[in-house]
Protein backbone atom coordinates (compact mmCIF):
# COMPACT_ATOMS: atom_id res chain seq x y z
CA UNK A 1 0.00 0.00 0.00
CA UNK A 2 1.37 3.13 -0.94
CA UNK A 3 1.43 5.67 1.97
CA UNK A 4 1.01 8.73 0.07
CA UNK A 5 -2.87 9.45 -1.79
CA UNK A 6 -3.73 12.34 -3.93
CA UNK A 7 -7.35 13.05 -4.04
CA UNK A 8 -9.36 14.12 -6.87
CA UNK A 9 -12.36 16.43 -6.63
CA UNK A 10 -14.99 16.38 -9.57
CA UNK A 11 -17.89 17.85 -8.75
CA UNK A 12 -19.13 16.35 -4.99
CA UNK A 13 -16.97 13.09 -5.71
CA UNK A 14 -13.62 12.63 -4.38
CA UNK A 15 -11.09 10.21 -5.79
CA UNK A 16 -7.81 8.84 -3.91
CA UNK A 17 -4.84 7.82 -6.12
CA UNK A 18 -1.34 6.12 -4.65
CA UNK A 19 1.39 8.38 -5.09
CA UNK A 20 4.44 6.48 -5.77
CA UNK A 21 8.15 7.40 -5.17
CA UNK A 22 11.20 6.45 -7.14
CA UNK A 23 15.18 6.37 -6.37
CA UNK A 24 15.24 10.01 -7.85
CA UNK A 25 12.80 12.63 -9.67
CA UNK A 26 9.82 13.44 -8.72
CA UNK A 27 6.74 11.57 -7.20
CA UNK A 28 4.06 10.11 -9.08
CA UNK A 29 0.74 9.81 -8.93
CA UNK A 30 -0.84 6.67 -10.24
CA UNK A 31 -3.73 7.53 -12.18
CA UNK A 32 -4.40 3.42 -13.95
CA UNK A 33 -7.51 3.13 -12.34
CA UNK A 34 -8.93 6.91 -13.21
CA UNK A 35 -10.98 5.58 -16.54
CA UNK A 36 -12.76 3.86 -13.93
CA UNK A 37 -14.24 7.46 -12.84
CA UNK A 38 -15.46 8.03 -16.32
CA UNK A 39 -12.99 10.22 -16.98
CA UNK A 40 -8.97 10.15 -19.24
CA UNK A 41 -6.33 12.64 -18.51
CA UNK A 42 -5.04 14.69 -21.33
CA UNK A 43 -1.74 15.43 -21.70
CA UNK A 44 -0.42 16.02 -25.14
CA UNK A 45 3.29 16.33 -25.85
CA UNK A 46 3.35 13.84 -22.26
CA UNK A 47 4.48 17.19 -20.65
CA UNK A 48 3.22 15.49 -17.31
CA UNK A 49 3.37 11.54 -17.55
CA UNK A 50 5.42 8.82 -16.94
CA UNK A 51 4.29 5.73 -19.35
CA UNK A 52 6.57 3.24 -17.57
CA UNK A 53 9.00 2.39 -14.77
CA UNK A 54 12.33 2.41 -15.33
CA UNK A 55 15.96 1.40 -13.78
CA UNK A 56 17.80 2.62 -16.75
CA UNK A 57 19.00 6.44 -16.89
CA UNK A 58 17.64 9.31 -15.17
CA UNK A 59 17.45 13.11 -16.53
CA UNK A 60 17.01 15.76 -13.68
CA UNK A 61 16.74 18.61 -16.41
CA UNK A 62 16.70 21.21 -13.86
CA UNK A 63 20.08 20.59 -12.28
CA UNK A 64 21.61 19.53 -15.75
CA UNK A 65 21.64 15.27 -14.34
CA UNK A 66 22.44 12.40 -16.65
CA UNK A 67 22.40 9.12 -15.12
CA UNK A 68 22.67 6.04 -16.82
CA UNK A 69 22.43 2.83 -13.88
CA UNK A 70 23.43 5.72 -11.68
CA UNK A 71 26.52 6.87 -13.31
CA UNK A 72 26.88 10.23 -14.06
CA UNK A 73 27.58 10.65 -17.84
CA UNK A 74 30.48 12.97 -18.03
CA UNK A 75 32.03 10.49 -15.72
CA UNK A 76 31.45 7.55 -18.34
CA UNK A 77 32.66 10.41 -21.09
CA UNK A 78 35.67 10.57 -19.57
CA UNK A 79 36.78 7.18 -18.09
CA UNK A 80 34.87 4.36 -20.16
CA UNK A 81 34.25 3.50 -23.66
CA UNK A 82 31.41 2.89 -25.61
CA UNK A 83 31.39 -1.46 -25.72
CA UNK A 84 31.34 -0.81 -21.55
CA UNK A 85 28.58 1.46 -21.53
CA UNK A 86 26.63 -0.66 -23.62
CA UNK A 87 27.13 -3.52 -21.41
CA UNK A 88 26.22 -1.01 -18.31
CA UNK A 89 22.95 0.05 -19.97
CA UNK A 90 21.79 -3.72 -21.00
CA UNK A 91 22.78 -5.51 -17.63
CA UNK A 92 22.73 -2.78 -15.27
CA UNK A 93 26.41 -2.83 -13.57
CA UNK A 94 29.39 -2.40 -14.76
CA UNK A 95 31.48 -5.26 -15.94
CA UNK A 96 34.48 -6.59 -14.52
CA UNK A 97 37.40 -7.55 -17.09
CA UNK A 98 36.56 -10.57 -17.74
CA UNK A 99 32.81 -9.77 -18.38
CA UNK A 100 34.00 -6.61 -20.26
CA UNK A 101 36.35 -9.19 -22.63
CA UNK A 102 33.51 -11.50 -23.82
CA UNK A 103 31.12 -9.23 -24.22
CA UNK A 104 33.50 -7.13 -26.21
CA UNK A 105 34.37 -10.28 -28.00
CA UNK A 106 30.33 -11.01 -28.54
CA UNK A 107 29.81 -7.76 -30.32
CA UNK A 108 32.98 -8.00 -32.56
CA UNK A 109 31.83 -11.80 -33.71
CA UNK A 110 28.38 -10.15 -34.33
CA UNK A 111 29.53 -7.23 -36.99
CA UNK A 112 29.25 -8.82 -40.39
CA UNK A 113 25.61 -9.08 -41.96
CA UNK A 114 24.38 -11.51 -44.49
CA UNK A 115 25.34 -11.33 -47.70
CA UNK A 116 21.83 -11.24 -49.18
CA UNK A 117 21.80 -7.89 -46.87
CA UNK A 118 23.78 -6.17 -50.21
CA UNK A 119 21.12 -6.69 -52.21
CA UNK A 120 18.97 -4.32 -50.21
CA UNK A 121 20.85 -1.36 -50.85
CA UNK A 122 20.94 -2.33 -54.41
CA UNK A 123 16.84 -1.55 -54.49
CA UNK A 124 17.26 1.99 -53.21
CA UNK A 125 18.78 5.06 -55.46
CA UNK A 126 22.55 6.24 -54.86
CA UNK A 127 20.77 9.35 -53.68
CA UNK A 128 18.15 7.59 -51.09
CA UNK A 129 18.76 9.21 -47.30
CA UNK A 130 20.70 6.91 -45.24
CA UNK A 131 17.86 7.01 -42.58
CA UNK A 132 15.76 5.69 -45.50
CA UNK A 133 17.71 2.60 -46.18
CA UNK A 134 18.98 2.20 -42.19
CA UNK A 135 14.82 1.88 -41.67
CA UNK A 136 14.41 -0.58 -44.07
CA UNK A 137 17.88 -2.80 -43.65
CA UNK A 138 17.14 -2.65 -39.94
CA UNK A 139 13.78 -4.01 -39.84
CA UNK A 140 14.65 -6.86 -42.53
CA UNK A 141 16.94 -8.17 -40.64
CA UNK A 142 14.15 -9.75 -38.51
CA UNK A 143 14.10 -11.94 -42.01
CA UNK A 144 17.55 -13.54 -41.22
CA UNK A 145 17.08 -14.60 -37.75
CA UNK A 146 13.95 -16.60 -37.48
CA UNK A 147 14.98 -18.88 -35.33
CA UNK A 148 15.88 -16.53 -32.26
CA UNK A 149 12.96 -14.14 -32.73
CA UNK A 150 10.79 -15.54 -29.36
CA UNK A 151 10.83 -12.52 -27.50
CA UNK A 152 9.82 -14.35 -24.12
CA UNK A 153 13.36 -16.34 -24.49
CA UNK A 154 16.06 -14.67 -22.88
CA UNK A 155 18.66 -16.26 -24.87
CA UNK A 156 17.00 -14.98 -27.71
CA UNK A 157 16.72 -11.62 -26.30
CA UNK A 158 20.03 -11.36 -25.74
CA UNK A 159 21.57 -12.42 -28.73
CA UNK A 160 19.23 -10.19 -30.69
CA UNK A 161 20.51 -6.94 -28.45
CA UNK A 162 24.49 -8.45 -29.40
CA UNK A 163 23.46 -8.44 -32.76
CA UNK A 164 22.02 -5.07 -33.21
CA UNK A 165 24.64 -3.17 -31.60
CA UNK A 166 27.32 -5.07 -33.55
CA UNK A 167 25.43 -4.87 -37.08
CA UNK A 168 24.13 -0.84 -36.97
CA UNK A 169 28.26 0.59 -37.66
CA UNK A 170 28.30 -2.17 -40.48
CA UNK A 171 24.99 -1.43 -41.65
CA UNK A 172 25.76 2.23 -41.19
CA UNK A 173 28.83 2.11 -43.36
CA UNK A 174 27.41 0.55 -45.74
CA UNK A 175 25.09 3.45 -46.41
CA UNK A 176 27.34 5.77 -46.88
CA UNK A 177 29.43 3.84 -49.20
CA UNK A 178 26.54 2.96 -51.17
CA UNK A 179 25.67 6.72 -51.81
CA UNK A 180 29.31 6.99 -52.95
CA UNK A 181 29.31 4.20 -55.39
CA UNK A 182 32.63 2.66 -53.18
CA UNK A 183 32.67 -0.81 -52.26
CA UNK A 184 31.36 -1.98 -49.29
CA UNK A 185 34.24 -2.60 -46.17
CA UNK A 186 33.84 -5.82 -44.32
CA UNK A 187 34.56 -5.16 -40.82
CA UNK A 188 38.13 -5.97 -38.61
CA UNK A 189 38.41 -7.68 -35.27
CA UNK A 190 40.89 -6.36 -34.69
CA UNK A 191 39.80 -2.44 -34.19
CA UNK A 192 37.57 -0.66 -31.57
CA UNK A 193 33.78 -0.09 -32.13
CA UNK A 194 34.83 3.76 -33.07
CA UNK A 195 37.18 2.40 -35.44
CA UNK A 196 36.06 -0.10 -37.29
CA UNK A 197 33.08 2.54 -37.70
CA UNK A 198 35.54 5.03 -39.50
CA UNK A 199 37.46 1.87 -41.33
CA UNK A 200 34.09 0.72 -42.82
CA UNK A 201 33.55 4.84 -43.63
CA UNK A 202 36.53 5.90 -44.63
CA UNK A 203 38.73 2.72 -46.17
CA UNK A 204 38.74 1.46 -49.47
CA UNK A 205 40.42 -1.90 -50.83
CA UNK A 206 43.24 -0.07 -51.95
CA UNK A 207 44.48 1.24 -49.00
CA UNK A 208 44.68 0.30 -45.62
CA UNK A 209 42.97 2.88 -43.41
CA UNK A 210 44.66 3.92 -40.10
CA UNK A 211 42.20 5.63 -37.49
CA UNK A 212 43.41 8.80 -35.58
CA UNK A 213 43.25 8.34 -31.87
CA UNK A 214 41.48 11.99 -31.44
CA UNK A 215 38.69 10.99 -34.17
CA UNK A 216 38.29 7.97 -32.69
CA UNK A 217 37.74 9.14 -29.11
CA UNK A 218 35.48 11.64 -30.36
CA UNK A 219 33.26 9.16 -32.14
CA UNK A 220 33.47 6.82 -29.08
CA UNK A 221 31.97 10.03 -26.92
CA UNK A 222 29.39 11.10 -29.29
CA UNK A 223 28.18 7.29 -29.09
CA UNK A 224 28.42 7.42 -25.28
CA UNK A 225 26.43 10.66 -24.95
CA UNK A 226 23.74 9.31 -27.29
CA UNK A 227 23.68 5.35 -26.04
CA UNK A 228 20.26 6.58 -23.97
CA UNK A 229 18.18 9.17 -22.45
CA UNK A 230 15.29 8.50 -20.80
CA UNK A 231 12.03 8.28 -22.61
CA UNK A 232 12.55 10.47 -25.73
CA UNK A 233 10.34 10.36 -28.39
CA UNK A 234 12.30 7.05 -30.72
CA UNK A 235 12.38 5.16 -27.17
CA UNK A 236 9.14 5.25 -26.43
CA UNK A 237 8.10 4.63 -30.11
CA UNK A 238 10.30 1.35 -29.75
CA UNK A 239 8.98 0.56 -26.00
CA UNK A 240 5.05 1.60 -27.87
CA UNK A 241 6.12 -1.06 -30.76
CA UNK A 242 7.68 -3.47 -28.33
CA UNK A 243 4.45 -3.80 -26.23
CA UNK A 244 2.71 -5.35 -29.22
CA UNK A 245 5.09 -7.41 -29.17
CA UNK A 246 6.94 -6.90 -32.19
CA UNK A 247 10.04 -8.62 -32.25
CA UNK A 248 13.10 -6.37 -31.74
CA UNK A 249 14.16 -5.47 -34.99
CA UNK A 250 10.86 -4.43 -36.28
CA UNK A 251 11.22 -2.26 -32.87
CA UNK A 252 14.21 -0.74 -33.60
CA UNK A 253 13.44 -0.02 -36.98
CA UNK A 254 10.20 1.94 -35.28
CA UNK A 255 12.75 4.17 -33.24
CA UNK A 256 15.10 4.73 -36.01
CA UNK A 257 11.93 6.19 -37.50
CA UNK A 258 11.00 8.15 -34.66
CA UNK A 259 14.41 9.56 -34.24
CA UNK A 260 14.28 10.90 -37.79
CA UNK A 261 12.39 14.05 -37.04
CA UNK A 262 14.49 17.56 -37.01
CA UNK A 263 12.88 17.99 -33.58
CA UNK A 264 14.52 15.06 -32.09
CA UNK A 265 17.51 13.02 -33.41
CA UNK A 266 17.48 15.39 -36.49
CA UNK A 267 18.34 18.19 -34.98
CA UNK A 268 22.25 17.54 -35.67
CA UNK A 269 21.95 17.81 -39.37
CA UNK A 270 19.87 20.44 -39.08
CA UNK A 271 22.47 22.44 -37.33
CA UNK A 272 24.60 22.14 -40.32
CA UNK A 273 22.21 23.17 -42.55
CA UNK A 274 21.30 26.53 -40.82
CA UNK A 275 24.74 26.82 -40.81
CA UNK A 276 24.73 27.08 -44.39
CA UNK A 277 21.74 28.98 -44.22
CA UNK A 278 23.16 32.05 -42.30
CA UNK A 279 26.54 31.80 -44.13
CA UNK A 280 28.57 34.25 -42.06
CA UNK A 281 28.93 35.86 -38.78
CA UNK A 282 27.15 39.13 -39.77
CA UNK A 283 24.17 37.44 -41.02
CA UNK A 284 23.25 36.21 -37.12
CA UNK A 285 21.70 39.06 -35.68
CA UNK A 286 19.14 38.56 -38.27
CA UNK A 287 18.63 34.85 -37.79
CA UNK A 288 18.56 35.24 -34.32
CA UNK A 289 15.88 38.10 -34.60
CA UNK A 290 14.06 35.55 -36.66
CA UNK A 291 13.98 33.29 -33.91
CA UNK A 292 12.88 35.14 -31.45
CA UNK A 293 9.74 36.05 -33.63
CA UNK A 294 6.72 33.83 -32.66
CA UNK A 295 5.69 34.35 -35.89
CA UNK A 296 8.37 33.00 -37.31
CA UNK A 297 8.97 29.29 -37.41
CA UNK A 298 12.58 29.59 -38.12
CA UNK A 299 14.30 27.82 -34.62
CA UNK A 300 17.72 28.29 -34.15
CA UNK A 301 18.44 24.25 -34.40
CA UNK A 302 20.75 22.49 -31.61
CA UNK A 303 19.46 24.86 -28.68
CA UNK A 304 16.41 24.03 -26.18
CA UNK A 305 15.53 20.61 -25.25
CA UNK A 306 12.14 19.65 -24.15
CA UNK A 307 13.96 18.53 -20.49
CA UNK A 308 17.04 20.02 -19.80
CA UNK A 309 16.35 23.60 -18.75
CA UNK A 310 19.97 24.05 -17.42
CA UNK A 311 22.80 23.00 -19.75
CA UNK A 312 22.56 19.95 -21.41
CA UNK A 313 25.27 17.60 -19.23
CA UNK A 314 26.06 16.31 -22.63
CA UNK A 315 26.61 19.15 -24.37
CA UNK A 316 29.22 20.31 -21.81
CA UNK A 317 31.97 17.12 -22.97
CA UNK A 318 30.40 17.29 -26.60
CA UNK A 319 31.87 20.94 -26.44
CA UNK A 320 35.29 19.93 -25.09
CA UNK A 321 35.65 17.37 -27.44
CA UNK A 322 34.49 19.81 -30.30
CA UNK A 323 37.22 21.81 -29.91
CA UNK A 324 39.75 19.25 -29.15
CA UNK A 325 38.59 17.86 -33.09
CA UNK A 326 38.40 20.90 -34.70
CA UNK A 327 42.23 21.80 -33.38
CA UNK A 328 43.34 17.97 -34.85
CA UNK A 329 41.58 18.35 -37.97
CA UNK A 330 42.92 21.49 -38.35
CA UNK A 331 39.53 23.14 -38.62
CA UNK A 332 39.72 25.89 -36.10
CA UNK A 333 39.81 28.67 -38.85
CA UNK A 334 36.91 27.33 -40.85
CA UNK A 335 34.29 29.53 -41.40
CA UNK A 336 31.24 27.71 -40.47
CA UNK A 337 32.80 26.15 -37.72
CA UNK A 338 33.69 30.49 -36.48
CA UNK A 339 30.09 30.51 -37.14
CA UNK A 340 28.78 27.97 -34.99
CA UNK A 341 31.35 29.72 -31.84
CA UNK A 342 30.20 33.19 -32.76
CA UNK A 343 26.67 31.50 -32.57
CA UNK A 344 27.07 29.89 -29.33
CA UNK A 345 28.02 33.35 -27.90
CA UNK A 346 25.53 35.51 -29.11
CA UNK A 347 23.12 32.99 -28.18
CA UNK A 348 24.16 32.29 -24.59
CA UNK A 349 23.84 35.99 -23.72
CA UNK A 350 20.46 36.78 -25.62
CA UNK A 351 18.07 37.64 -23.15
CA UNK A 352 15.51 35.71 -25.11
CA UNK A 353 17.52 32.32 -25.13
CA UNK A 354 18.74 33.32 -21.44
CA UNK A 355 15.21 33.73 -20.13
CA UNK A 356 13.76 30.52 -21.90
CA UNK A 357 16.66 28.50 -20.86
CA UNK A 358 17.40 27.71 -24.43
CA UNK A 359 20.97 26.63 -24.07
CA UNK A 360 23.00 24.46 -27.00
CA UNK A 361 22.30 20.61 -26.96
CA UNK A 362 24.51 18.16 -27.53
CA UNK A 363 23.28 18.42 -31.60
CA UNK A 364 24.56 21.40 -31.60
CA UNK A 365 28.57 20.30 -30.68
CA UNK A 366 27.96 17.03 -32.25
CA UNK A 367 26.99 18.25 -35.63
CA UNK A 368 29.81 20.51 -35.99
CA UNK A 369 32.06 17.46 -34.81
CA UNK A 370 31.13 14.93 -37.43
CA UNK A 371 31.60 17.65 -39.49
CA UNK A 372 35.00 18.23 -38.96
CA UNK A 373 35.76 14.23 -39.04
CA UNK A 374 34.48 14.66 -42.43
CA UNK A 375 31.25 12.73 -42.19
CA UNK A 376 28.56 13.89 -44.79
CA UNK A 377 25.77 15.54 -43.10
CA UNK A 378 22.84 13.68 -43.92
CA UNK A 379 24.48 10.70 -42.27
CA UNK A 380 25.01 12.50 -38.25
CA UNK A 381 20.94 11.20 -37.73
CA UNK A 382 22.78 7.05 -38.79
CA UNK A 383 24.98 7.90 -36.15
CA UNK A 384 22.88 9.07 -33.61
CA UNK A 385 20.65 6.11 -34.26
CA UNK A 386 23.79 3.89 -34.48
CA UNK A 387 24.55 4.88 -30.51
CA UNK A 388 21.27 4.50 -29.41
CA UNK A 389 20.33 1.80 -30.50
CA UNK A 390 21.97 0.21 -27.07
CA UNK A 391 19.48 2.56 -25.78
CA UNK A 392 16.56 1.31 -27.10
CA UNK A 393 17.33 -2.50 -26.72
CA UNK A 394 18.36 -2.34 -22.99
CA UNK A 395 14.57 -0.56 -22.78
CA UNK A 396 12.89 -2.58 -25.02
CA UNK A 397 14.74 -6.05 -22.91
CA UNK A 398 13.93 -4.18 -19.48
CA UNK A 399 9.84 -3.78 -20.65
CA UNK A 400 9.61 -7.31 -22.00
CA UNK A 401 11.84 -9.01 -18.78
CA UNK A 402 9.20 -7.19 -16.66
CA UNK A 403 4.90 -7.63 -16.78
CA UNK A 404 4.12 -5.06 -19.18
CA UNK A 405 0.97 -4.41 -21.14
CA UNK A 406 0.02 -3.44 -24.61
CA UNK A 407 0.73 0.27 -25.12
CA UNK A 408 -2.59 1.88 -25.88
CA UNK A 409 -3.33 6.28 -25.09
CA UNK A 410 -6.60 7.48 -25.29
CA UNK A 411 -8.04 10.21 -26.82
CA UNK A 412 -10.25 13.73 -26.45
CA UNK A 413 -11.95 13.59 -29.24
CA UNK A 414 -13.08 16.77 -31.15
CA UNK A 415 -14.69 15.55 -34.03
CA UNK A 416 -17.97 15.34 -35.26
CA UNK A 417 -20.66 13.77 -33.33
CA UNK A 418 -22.49 10.43 -34.88
CA UNK A 419 -24.24 11.05 -37.73
CA UNK A 420 -26.45 9.88 -40.38
CA UNK A 421 -24.67 8.68 -43.81
CA UNK A 422 -26.16 10.47 -46.54
CA UNK A 423 -25.81 8.68 -50.17
CA UNK A 424 -23.58 10.17 -52.74
CA UNK A 425 -26.14 11.54 -55.07
CA UNK A 426 -27.96 13.07 -52.34
CA UNK A 427 -25.49 15.19 -51.36
CA UNK A 428 -24.90 18.63 -52.52
N1 LIG B 1 14.87 28.60 -31.10
C1 LIG B 1 14.00 29.60 -30.79
N2 LIG B 1 13.02 29.52 -29.88
C2 LIG B 1 12.88 28.35 -29.25
C3 LIG B 1 13.74 27.24 -29.51
C4 LIG B 1 14.76 27.40 -30.46
N3 LIG B 1 15.59 26.41 -30.75
N4 LIG B 1 13.38 26.20 -28.74
C5 LIG B 1 12.33 26.60 -28.02
N5 LIG B 1 12.04 27.91 -28.31
C6 LIG B 1 11.01 28.73 -27.69
C7 LIG B 1 9.63 28.38 -28.22
O1 LIG B 1 9.28 29.18 -29.33
C8 LIG B 1 8.76 28.64 -27.02
O2 LIG B 1 8.53 30.03 -26.94
P1 LIG B 1 7.15 30.59 -26.31
O3 LIG B 1 7.16 30.17 -24.87
O4 LIG B 1 7.26 32.07 -26.49
O5 LIG B 1 6.05 29.94 -27.10
C9 LIG B 1 9.63 28.26 -25.83
O6 LIG B 1 10.98 28.41 -26.30
C10 LIG B 1 9.42 26.83 -25.35
O7 LIG B 1 9.53 25.99 -26.48
P2 LIG B 1 8.68 24.67 -26.69
O8 LIG B 1 8.60 24.38 -28.15
O9 LIG B 1 7.40 24.76 -25.92
O10 LIG B 1 9.59 23.64 -25.95
P3 LIG B 1 9.65 22.12 -26.24
O11 LIG B 1 10.07 21.52 -24.97
O12 LIG B 1 8.38 21.61 -26.83
O13 LIG B 1 10.76 22.04 -27.38
C11 LIG B 1 12.61 21.39 -28.64
C12 LIG B 1 11.95 21.40 -27.26
C13 LIG B 1 13.92 20.61 -28.56
C14 LIG B 1 11.67 20.68 -29.65
C15 LIG B 1 12.86 22.85 -29.08
O14 LIG B 1 13.69 23.51 -28.15
C16 LIG B 1 13.45 22.94 -30.47
O15 LIG B 1 12.70 22.89 -31.46
N6 LIG B 1 14.81 23.06 -30.59
C17 LIG B 1 15.48 23.02 -31.86
C18 LIG B 1 15.60 21.58 -32.35
C19 LIG B 1 16.67 20.82 -31.58
O16 LIG B 1 17.78 21.29 -31.38
N7 LIG B 1 16.30 19.58 -31.19
C20 LIG B 1 17.24 18.66 -30.53
C21 LIG B 1 16.87 18.36 -29.15
S1 LIG B 1 18.18 17.50 -28.30
C22 LIG B 1 18.24 15.98 -29.08
C23 LIG B 1 17.37 14.95 -28.47
O17 LIG B 1 17.48 14.72 -27.25
O18 LIG B 1 16.57 14.36 -29.22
Amino acid sequence: MAEKKAVLKIGQKEFEFDIQSGTLGPDVIDITSLFKTGYFTYDSGFNSTAACESKITFIDGEKGILLYRGYPIEALARKSNFIEVCYLLINGELPTEQEYKTFASDIVHHTMVHEQIRNFFNGFRRDAHPMAIMVGVVGALSAFYHDTLDIKNPDHRHVSALRLIAKMPTIAAMCYKYSIGQPFMPPQNKLSYAENFLHMMFGTPCEETKPDPIIARALDRIFILHADHEQNASTSTVRLAGSTGANPFACISAGIGALWGPAHGGANEAVLSMLHEIGDASQISKFIERAKNPNDPFRLMGFGHRVYKNYDPRAKVMRETCHEVLEAVGAHNDPIFNLAMELEKIALQDAYFVEKKLYPNVDFYSGITLSAIGIPTNMFTVIFALARTVGWVAQWNEMISNPYRLGRPRQLYTGPAQRDFVDLKERC
